[in-house]
């Protein structure tokens, strides 16, 4: 089976894949929101329609949460476990939106082409990639070369609640020779990459209550705490003037990366200042004497995700809230412990409240980081079949994102996690205005082809 008609074939029908692609992003599945709860279930729906329509045996699983999409299909070589997610993140603030997020357009930029609406990017676009090269291939071989299992998760953008659980449960019908996931991005517009190594997370949420009630603050104030004070001085805490974080015990198991790794990523020639120019910035705020990309990629954080209390709305209140409240996360690596820094913090937290305010904690996800195993034969295998669809050769990367299914996969089912993904810096994912490229989307699953080739080559 050879894969440039393949490769072809792609090219040939790119036009009636974008519109398949279309079709799921106008379906508005927002996982975190239960308003769209029977969104995210047409979306799982239209995933199984798309994949038996190629011969694949597939079908919704429920879960407490939204459903699971998972299908077989059979084939002579190696079995491939793919991951995507077709749940999105939520599009507030929709006023920052050129367009309706969940009709999504065909836009001329000076950079090219894209596709502009929510989950372009992250991650029905990239997920659309595989299943298309996978269509390409059964039309043109009438098989495939390998056996590969699909599998889609609906609660991705908000903590994975039900996906433990359901690995366990079907360990044994999911666990495959390598887990492929389309997830992540390329290094640059030129050149492609295997990201082999994951920051973990914690999130958790804070809030401080003073007063039972909210005050005049003339009547009030000076005498009374304020528990948005109370709240500032925790949040200044968590760094010390050289940017480190401060929780005690927060650096057990983050350890530096070797020599090599660090040539790597310094031949890479990330160039921070146009990074971060892109965004209006200039200086890089991480923990002093540290790149960017070891910021980035290798070292833990801290950031405040989101802040409330007292007055919000138009023109201005003098009031003494009774109440205040951080959502904060912290990016893990290494061999942190989430867990233990969840306590930590709370300790730390409890510690700097003052006497007269009460305070209390909300937990979210927490995850270790992960490492994937470079020595697997299939990285470079893929390294090289990457090489020959984008300009420039494949890198190893690393990435300062969370997806904790790589380790689960790991962990609870055995299978080596390899990340693929297609995404640039500037698709604004989880943003206002989000995009995909449409080289990123065709080159993708051309990219796909080639790796199905080399896979199952010996
Ligand atoms: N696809 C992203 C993760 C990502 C982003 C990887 C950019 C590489 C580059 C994923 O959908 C995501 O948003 N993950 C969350 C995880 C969280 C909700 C547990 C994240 O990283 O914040
Ligand atoms: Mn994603
Ligand atoms: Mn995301």
């Amino acid at each position: 089976m050879s894969v440039d008609p393949v490769l072809a074939r792609i090219d040939s029908t790119l036009a009636d894949s974008l519109e398949r692609l279309k079709e799921l992003l106008r379906i508005p599945s927002i996982s975190t929101d239960p308003a769209f709860k029977a969104e995210c279930d047409r979306a799982a729906d239209w995933l199984v329609a798309d994949l038996q329509s190629m011969g694949v045996t597939a079908e919704k699983r429920p879960t407490p949460g939204h459903p699971m999409v998972v299908g077989h299909i059979d084939g002579p070589g190696p079995h491939l476990l793919f991951y995507g997610h077709y749940d999105v993140q939520p599009v507030d603030p929709l006023d920052l939106w050129d367009n309706d997020p969940f009709d999504p357009q065909l836009e001329d930029t000076p950079k090219g082409k894209v596709l502009r609406g929510r989950g372009t990017a992250d991650d029905k676009g990239q997920l659309m990639t595989f299943v298309e090269a996978c269509r390409a291939w059964i039309a043109e071989h009438g098989s495939l070369p390998c056996k590969i299992t699909f599998f889609f998760e609906g609660e991705e953008e908000s903590g994975s609640p039900s996906l433990v659980p359901f690995l366990k449960e079907n360990a044994d019908e999911l666990k495959a020779d390598i887990a492929l996931i389309c997830d992540t991005g390329l290094f640059d517009s030129r050149v492609p990459a295997i990201t082999t190594m994951l920051r973990g997370m914690l999130q958790e949420e804070i809030t401080i209550i003073g007063p039972t009630r909210d005050l005049h603050s003339g009547m009030y104030g000076g005498a009374a705490m304020n528990p948005i004070r109370a709240l500032s001085w925790i949040i200044a805490a968590l760094h010390d003037e050289n940017g480190r974080v401060t929780v005690p015990g927060f650096y057990d198991g983050v350890a530096d990366i070797p020599d090599d790794l660090m040539q790597q990523w310094e031949a890479l020639g990330f160039d921070h200042k146009a990074f971060l120019g892109d965004v209006g910035l200039s200086e890089l705020s991480g923990e002093a004497g540290r790149s960017a990309l070891e910021m980035l990629w290798s070292r833990p954080t801290c950031e405040v995700n989101g802040i409330g209390g007292g007055y919000q709305g138009e023109g201005f209140k003098t009031v003494l809230p009774s109440k205040a409240s951080a959502k904060i996360s912290f990016r893990l690596v290494g061999q942190q412990d989430p867990h233990a820094i969840r306590e930590n913090l709370r300790t730390m937290v409890t510690d700097l409240t003052p006497k007269d305010c009460k305070v209390s904690f909300k937990a979210h996800g927490a995850s270790p980081a992960s490492v994937m195993s470079i020595d697997n034969p299939a990285f470079e295998k893929a390294r090289v079949a990457l090489s020959d669809e984008w300009p420039d050769e494949a890198a190893f990367i690393g990435s300062g994102g969370s997806i904790p299914v790589a380790g689960y996969f790991q962990s609870l089912l055995g299978t080596e996690s390899m990340l693929i993904g297609f995404g640039k810096d500037d698709d604004q994912i989880h943003s206002p205005n989000e995009k995909y490229d449409i080289e990123s989307f065709h080159k993708g699953a051309r990219s796909w082809a080639r790796i199905l080739d080399a896979l199952t080559k010996e």
